[in-house]
């Protein structure tokens, strides 16, 4: 099918049921479909907007564009989940309705205030010309799920000095005041993050930049987060236009925080180290936290990166999102831990254990296509040392500490249907320690591994068949050892 403007562009209301029918046949026949993550029904999701503990459950929407696996109207989709595990999906929540939102509703995020979930989006509209204009737009949900949108933006456009590339306002609290971060682009064409400040989360006034110490990093920063833990103040965006360098940068666009002192809301000022590249996977994007009621800062990205193409786009279907993580501060560095309630799924455990020269082996009787493994390597006189996964004909992914290096490895050079190997297939990150524990969450077409409680995390899309389910130890040139535990999700 060709995605002309008139395709791309169209509400979800206008869905027939017959072009329905067809989208849930293409997507049942698909053998990609995640086990245990949250996906599309079917077209294309990508980043989390509106994260937000509201009247005793989790509220996780996300973009959404219904017609089939490209960009183009999006919509906000909502699920709901009372312990993080357990999502229900609830249908669109926020669609185009009013000429200045003409062509989409863009990403935003969600805050609760005397009882009520005030949802923040960006309103996308082209005019004539398709010249873009953005403006920051609310919607006010009561305890009943009634939603009521606010009939004109909160912020009609962007300030002097910057393009249309406004856009994700994000929301917090600080005593009696509320801000607002939203992405932006300078007139010079530099990335930034633009600051606002509310007494009632309707009247905004425009403070300033975010005044960081990088005046030229990128071309746009898109879906901007502040937030403080343990007494740290972090900027977490995603900014595109960055190069690679060295084993950093390696995907289209990047995902990351500045770690400084607490941002000075009344000039702006932040003070922090440099950036940090949050994921050193290949398919991480536009994450958004949110505080759960027990206080922990939590985290869940896009599991998926614009402008890259995926074997599921044919089968109208695309992306889904990572598993939600605990987000903690060690030494200035952000570490990311998968929450704890995801225990809750833990059956079937199985362990093994090996010591190897020189060879492959599988490991004891572990094996699967969804579920979740923790592993201690330790490395001994192997060069390289390591996991291999999804094992089956012809395919399998490759987990390794590089011993020479000192740099654990991710390799899907041959891990099955091939896709964006113009930006590699390998991606690799230094470690510390001379033992390396691994949690791996595997689902269907996807793995995300903790290594070393989350100093590092690798995030990415997988496409083997289904029957490649093998789980083998091997050590070049040398000797090493693994201790497993692995639990099959159903
Ligand atoms: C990031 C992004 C946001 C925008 C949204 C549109 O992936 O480009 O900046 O709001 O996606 O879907």
């Amino acid at each position: 099918m060709e995605w002309t403007k008139e395709a791309r562009y169209r509400t979800y209301e206008s869905m027939t049921l017959a072009e329905q029918k067809k989208l849930e046949l293409s997507v049942s026949a698909s053998p990609w479909r995640q086990h245990y993550h949250i996906q599309p029904m079917y077209g294309l999701l990508n980043d989390p907007n509106g994260f937000v503990w509201y009247n005793g459950r989790y509220y996780l929407f996300y973009q959404w564009f219904p017609f089939g696996a490209v960009h183009g109207m999006k919509h906000w989709f909502q699920t709901e989940s009372a312990d993080l595990v357990n999502w229900e999906n609830k249908g669109v929540a926020i669609k185009p309705d009013y000429s200045f939102e003409s062509h989409g509703i863009y990403s935003g995020s969600g805050i609760v205030h005397n009882n009520l979930l005030y949802l923040f989006y960006t309103a996308n509209k082209r005019d004539e010309e398709w010249n873009r204009l953005a403006s920051q737009c609310l919607v006010i949900m009561d305890k009943t799920g009634r939603m009521k949108k606010q009939a004109t933006p909160i912020i009609k456009s962007q300030p002097e000095g910057y393009t249309e590339h406004f856009r994700d306002p994000k929301v917090w609290r600080e005593k009696d005041n509320f801000y607002m971060v939203v992405g932006g682009q300078r007139e010079d064409l530099t990335g930034c993050v633009l600051l606002y400040q509310s007494h009632d989360l309707k009247q905004w006034s425009w403070q300033g930049e975010v005044k960081t110490k990088e005046r030229n990093f990128g071309f746009m920063w898109e879906c901007p987060d502040y937030f403080e833990l343990q007494n740290h103040g972090i900027l977490l965006f995603s900014p595109q236009g960055i190069h690679s360098k060295g084993d950093s940068f390696q995907n289209i666009y990047q995902s990351g925080a500045f770690v400084g002192k607490p941002l000075n809301t009344a000039n702006g000022h932040f003070d922090h180290g440099d950036f940090q590249e949050i994921d050193a996977g290949f398919d991480f994007y536009a994450p958004q936290t949110t505080v759960s009621p027990d206080g922990r800062r939590l985290l869940v990205g896009w599991m998926g990166l614009p402008d890259v193409e995926y074997p599921t786009d044919s089968e109208g279907w695309a992306h889904c999102l990572t598993l939600p993580r605990e987000l903690s501060i060690e030494g200035n560095v952000l570490y990311q831990k998968p929450i704890r309630e995801l225990k809750e799924k833990r059956k079937n455990e199985v362990s093994a254990k090996l010591e190897l020269s020189d060879s492959v082996e599988n490991l004891g009787t572990l094996s699967g296509n969804s579920f979740e493994m923790i592993c201690e390597v330790e490395i001994g006189s192997a060069q390289r040392a390591g996991l291999k996964l999804r094992v089956g004909e012809g395919e399998e992914t490759l987990l390794y500490l590089d011993h020479g290096a000192k740099k654990v490895v991710l390799d899907r050079t041959k891990t099955g249907t091939p896709f964006a190997q113009e930006y590699g297939t390998i991606r690799q990150k230094h470690y510390q320690k001379n033992k390396v524990r691994f949690q791996i969450f595997i689902d269907i077409s996807s793995i995300e591994v903790f290594v070393n409680d989350g100093e590092i995390v690798f995030t990415s899309r997988l496409f083997p068949k289904i029957e490649s389910q093998g789980i083998q130890f091997f050590a070049e040139k040398g000797s090493a050892k693994i201790e497993a535990i692995q639990w099959k999700y159903e």
